[in-house]
């Protein structure tokens, strides 16, 4: 038995907070993460952080269009919250070290991202800020967490019904129990549920099916964001093209040249993702190609070097002025409901960043506000746990008896049925089908509960993650019956 006092589960933003705010207060903590520990979806955000700093904003402007893109559904406390601890944990954040890009007077640069009436998101490296913060974040914590790589969680351990560590497997075979009194669940969202994503390749829906193994509450799980644009040519992804382009004055056209979102929105392009993505979408499935029109932005190269770099090294000749986009999943609004303070329904377990839901982003996360939350709710997660006083006990894992169903479906053909059937535009109908379809795999004909890790590898361990969390997110889908930001039913509206 390996012990500590806290065990993150992830080894993105959201864990990292979490991580150097135990560490400064000596906290044994272990990291664990299923791959290397820069695979995660933060290292791979462009756009930036949105938070009230300018001189003309106010965390009450911030706060109402975070309310605005979410459809009026978020939790309009923990919104609060999170807006109004926004300026503070980002002071700290550049007082130990941080850079964000400024402008030539010194001043920090502001950018512009879709539904925020006023350029508020700060960035780094231009289009690199994810990058930027995670590096910075590694600095911070400096070696005072134990970062396990390579070892996929298998389940939460519980004992009675409070949660006392995890089990994981090593590309050995080995079996190891992780003993603490809290787990924190930070292995973000659900974006390769999807043919096309913007996520990080290891994102698999993990958070939700381990969070729906050990009976913690899950909330709002119909709605997943889809970005409206991500390089797409020939019917294939090749990463995001950051929103902000558009807020520079990036353009979304069709093949003759006409902007698509005229007379769509009164924001046009820089109207909520969940309309913009709704409007390529509806283009797309015409067989048309969508292009963003980057004209008018003087010194793209220099403003956006990612985005040129990832554009460049697929074939696309940037001085055109046209990069083909279409939508991807990129971030799940729903996940383990849980408080500001990580806190979920589960004793001694806690849910941060994508990984949970503290309806922050209601229907519809607004630009941004993603790597925001990460930091400034893995602080409060921190806070949280270092005010309490649970006690470590031994654990113990007993390995489950129940087989999977075989043979499993692969990986593409549940990407098929959730972007067919739970994707931009819903139907009652094809909801239906999803949820018959993943119910075929039901152990047992029950649930997706618990299996025997020794029956099966690590990619099936993957496949019965994304089973449970497509079923969880096509049955939530199936129960709302009103279009609402981005769980949108045809002819419903
Ligand atoms: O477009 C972007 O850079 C994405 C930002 C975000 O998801 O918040």
């Amino acid at each position: 038995m390996i012990s500590a006092d806290v065990i993150i589960v992830g080894a993105g933003i959201a864990a990292h907070s979490v991580a150097c705010r135990l560490a400064d207060s000596d906290k044994k903590v272990i990291m664990i993460t299923k791959s290397k520990k820069e695979n995660c979806n933060s290292t791979l955000a462009q756009g930036g952080i949105s938070v009230a700093l300018g001189e003309n904003d106010s965390y009450m402007q911030h706060y109402e269009d975070t309310l605005t893109a979410g459809c009026g559904l978020n939790n309009k406390e923990s919104t609060l919250k999170l807006v109004k601890t926004a300026p503070d944990v980002i002071r700290e954040f550049i007082d130990k070290g941080m850079e964000f890009d400024k402008n030539p007077d010194g001043s920090i640069s502001f950018g512009k991202e879709a539904a925020h009436r006023l350029a508020r998101v700060i960035h780094a490296g231009g289009d690199r800020t994810g990058l930027k913060v995670m590096e910075q974040l590694y600095r911070n914590l400096d070696g005072r967490a134990e970062i396990v790589e390579n070892e996929p969680v298998i389940d939460v351990i519980l004992k009675d019904g409070a949660a006392k560590g995890v089990v994981t497997r090593t590309a050995q075979g080995k079996y190891n129990t992780y003993c603490a009194p809290y787990v924190v669940l930070a292995c973000g969202g659900v974006g390769n549920l999807y043919p096309g994503t913007s996520n990080d390749g290891t994102i698999t829906g993990d958070s939700v099916a381990l969070g729906y193994r050990c009976g913690a509450e899950l909330k709002n799980l119909e709605f997943v964001q889809f970005h409206p644009t991500l390089l797409t040519f020939n019917g294939k992804n090749f990463g995001l093209i950051t929103e902000a382009v558009r807020g520079d004055g990036g353009v979304l056209i069709n093949e003759k040249g006409e902007k698509i979102m005229e007379g769509v929105h009164p924001m046009k392009d820089l109207a909520p993702r969940d309309v913009v993505s709704r409007a390529v979408y509806t283009h797309t499935l015409k067989g048309e190609q969508i292009f963003l029109d980057i004209s008018a932005i003087s010194g793209f190269k220099e403003r956006f070097p990612y985005v040129s770099e990832i554009c460049e090294s697929n074939g696309v000749d940037l001085s055109k002025n046209l990069i083909p986009v279409a939508p991807g999943a990129h971030f799940h609004m729903g996940g383990i409901k849980a408080l500001p303070t990580g806190e979920t329904s589960v004793e001694g377990l806690y849910a941060v960043g994508e990984a949970a839901c503290t309806g922050v982003h209601g229907a519809n996360r607004l630009a941004s506000n993603s790597l925001l939350e990460g930091l400034v709710f893995g602080k409060l997660t921190a806070e949280n746990i270092l005010n309490s006083n649970r006690q470590l006990e031994e654990c113990e894992y007993v390995f489950p008896e129940t087989q999977p169903v075989r043979p499993l479906p692969t990986k593409k053909e549940i990407k098929r049925v959730m972007m067919n059937c739970v994707g931009i535009i819903r139907t009652e109908e094809k909801l239906k089908r999803a949820v018959e379809f993943f119910e075929k795999y039901m152990p047992e004909g029950k649930d997706f509960g618990r299996i025997d890790p020794r029956s099966v590898s690590d990619e099936e361990l993957e496949i019965y993650n994304m089973l449970t969390a497509g079923w969880l997110i096509a049955k939530a889908a199936e129960a709302r019956k009103e279009s609402f930001g981005a769980h949108y039913i045809e002819g419903e509206v």
